[in-house]
């Protein structure tokens, strides 16, 4: 297939690359993350032309249905959460290359259906696909899933490139984490496995590496010498929904800050990698995971917060308490609020705080890095009335909603007196592209399917990960009988949170 360019001179040089003619059989396809997200990005890679030139879809659920009624679902969950409202035509021609098994998950005969669906389509196709097991499923049925693939052996072909993605949680913690790696590495060899973490599918994430490796200014204040400190923020406004099931047992720091945050410190805080190759840039990133001590239960009561969400307004809007949404217990102790401060211990980076938060029913939904450099060491611009003097620069990335980035330097006020304060010098995604960011999972399946693993998590990635997620949660499980920290919703979090930062600094505003 020709490599297509897109002809908006403003993303000149956006390629097209070509997929492998593959099936996809998506574990959990009838489940709420197919319908809101993965059906949609298929449909609108469909529709820029960038799925393989022979694609099939094979879902695969438990519940008992026929090709036509899973056509007709995925129809309605396209035509709901498309970001760009689907053209007919297109929608037809994929739907025209979807159908449906009803698989419990434990069961032989379904994957026996599977293999027998597989054969089918390669011979439709008079030579055999590409293969990648999606598992959309709650997590659960990881080791059962993986295990009937390897028995029935749908793990492995010899001629064509079989591949199983993982939807997170990778585990719920650093043991279970180890065992779910066991299984998987006892049936797929580690190139054949992709881990999703959506966050490293967002344009802005990738963009931080643009930021840091092609750009020569901000390298040499990229480190202990310049960098004060780095606030990493991921505020939610909206609830929890309808997966309290999922969120009680969970958590905040299980659920987005393992994983997307740790992301990002990674992302933020590695060295060059030597190409852009997948194993590359993932060494880089493992290596700032293992320059980062895991805390002592000692440490974890001054370096972590938690907190729970009372009832309040969020954008003017009545919300319950946590404890109060349907259900959750009413006497949950699980945090929707988790703040941190961790250090990475290495030549570039030590003694430099970095502070993380994130919380359900904050202000507002912002998602940003906030590198802040250290002051000037004059203070000549200070004193004069309605000034605040020189101020220390802020690099804000925003991965949303605002996407880009923004430097804050201090510039004189107008007038005839030195007075000066920061203003902001911006570059905002939406403006200087013109185009709408790609929904993370379009590129996130789109790799997948063509093998390309550098946005995908790998095991050492997690395991590190968890390792020092690990002891903050024992931690807290041991401090259980203590009093829970609460903040109301609509606030920016709890007071406690303050503490992380040390003195004289402050948390930027929600
Ligand atoms: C998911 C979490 O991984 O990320 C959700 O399970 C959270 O609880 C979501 O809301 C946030 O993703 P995004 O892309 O909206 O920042």
């Amino acid at each position: 297939m020709a490599v297509q360019t897109e002809p908006n001179p403003l993303i000149a040089g956006l390629e097209r690359f070509p997929v492998p003619p593959t099936t996809l059989v998506i574990f959990g396809a009838t489940g709420d993350l197919s319908r809101r997200k993965l059906l949609p990005a298929l449909y609108n890679l469909a529709h820029e032309g960038s799925l393989p030139e022979r694609f099939n879809l094979v879902g695969a659920s438990r519940r008992e249905q026929s090709d036509e009624e899973f056509r007709a679902e995925a129809k309605e969950a396209i035509e709901s959460f498309s970001r760009r409202p689907p053209d007919e035509h297109v929608l037809e021609g994929l739907l025209g290359r979807m159908s449906y098994l009803s698989v419990p998950f434990d069961d032989p005969a379904g994957y026996e259906r599977i293999a027998a669906r597989l054969l089918e389509l390669d011979d439709e196709h008079g030579a055999p696909l590409n293969k990648a097991h999606y598992l959309s499923v709650a997590p659960e049925y990881f080791p059962v899933i993986i295990s009937k693939l390897k028995e029935h052996k749908l793990n492995y072909s010899r001629e064509v490139d079989v591949r199983v993605v993982i939807e997170k949680p990778f585990g719920t913690d650093l043991a279970s984490a180890q065992q779910l790696q066991e299984v998987v590495s006892s049936a797929f060899r580690e190139s054949q496995v992709f881990r999703i973490d959506h966050y490293l599918g967002k344009e802005t994430v990738q963009n931080m590496l643009a930021l840091r490796f092609s750009n020569l200014m901000f390298e040499p204040v990229w480190s202990r010498s310049y960098i004060d400190h780095v606030q990493i923020t991921a505020a939610e406004d909206l609830g929890i929904g309808s997966r309290a099931g999922y969120y009680d047992a969970s958590g905040a720091l299980r659920d987005l800050v393992q994983n997307h945050m740790m992301q990002l410190v990674t992302l933020l805080c590695m060295e060059p990698p030597v190409s852009f190759d997948a194993d590359k840039v993932r060494d880089e990133k493992v290596k700032v995971l293992d320059a980062m001590r895991a805390p002592t239960a000692e440490e974890v009561v001054h370096s972590t917060v938690r907190a729970q969400y009372t009832g309040g307004t969020v954008a003017g809007e009545e919300v319950p308490a946590y404890r109060e949404e349907d259900g959750v217990p009413d006497d949950s102790r699980t945090e929707t609020y988790a703040a941190l401060r961790l250090e990475v211990e290495n030549w570039r980076w030590a003694g430099v705080p970095i502070v993380l938060r994130t919380g359900k029913r904050l202000a507002r939904k912002v998602t940003e890095i906030a590198v802040m450099l250290k002051p000037v060491p004059t203070t000549a611009f200070g004193g004069h009335e309605g000034s605040v003097g020189a101020q220390p620069n802020q690099i804000v990335m925003t991965l949303q909603p605002n996407e880009g980035v923004s430097i804050s330097i201090g510039a004189k006020i107008p007038g005839t007196r030195l007075r000066i304060r920061p203003v902001n010098m911006e570059f905002n995604y939406g403006t200087s592209f013109m185009s709408q960011s790609p929904e993370a999972y379009e590129r996130l399946i789109m790799d997948a399917m063509r093998g390309e693993a550098t946005l995908f998590t790998r095991a050492d990635e997690a395991l590190g990960q968890w390792r020092i997620i690990d002891p903050i949660l024992s931690a807290w499980k041991d401090a259980d009988s203590e009093p829970l920290e609460s903040y109301e919703a609509g606030s920016a979090g709890p007071e406690a949170a303050e503490r992380l930062l040390g003195d004289d600094r402050r948390w930027r505003g929600l």
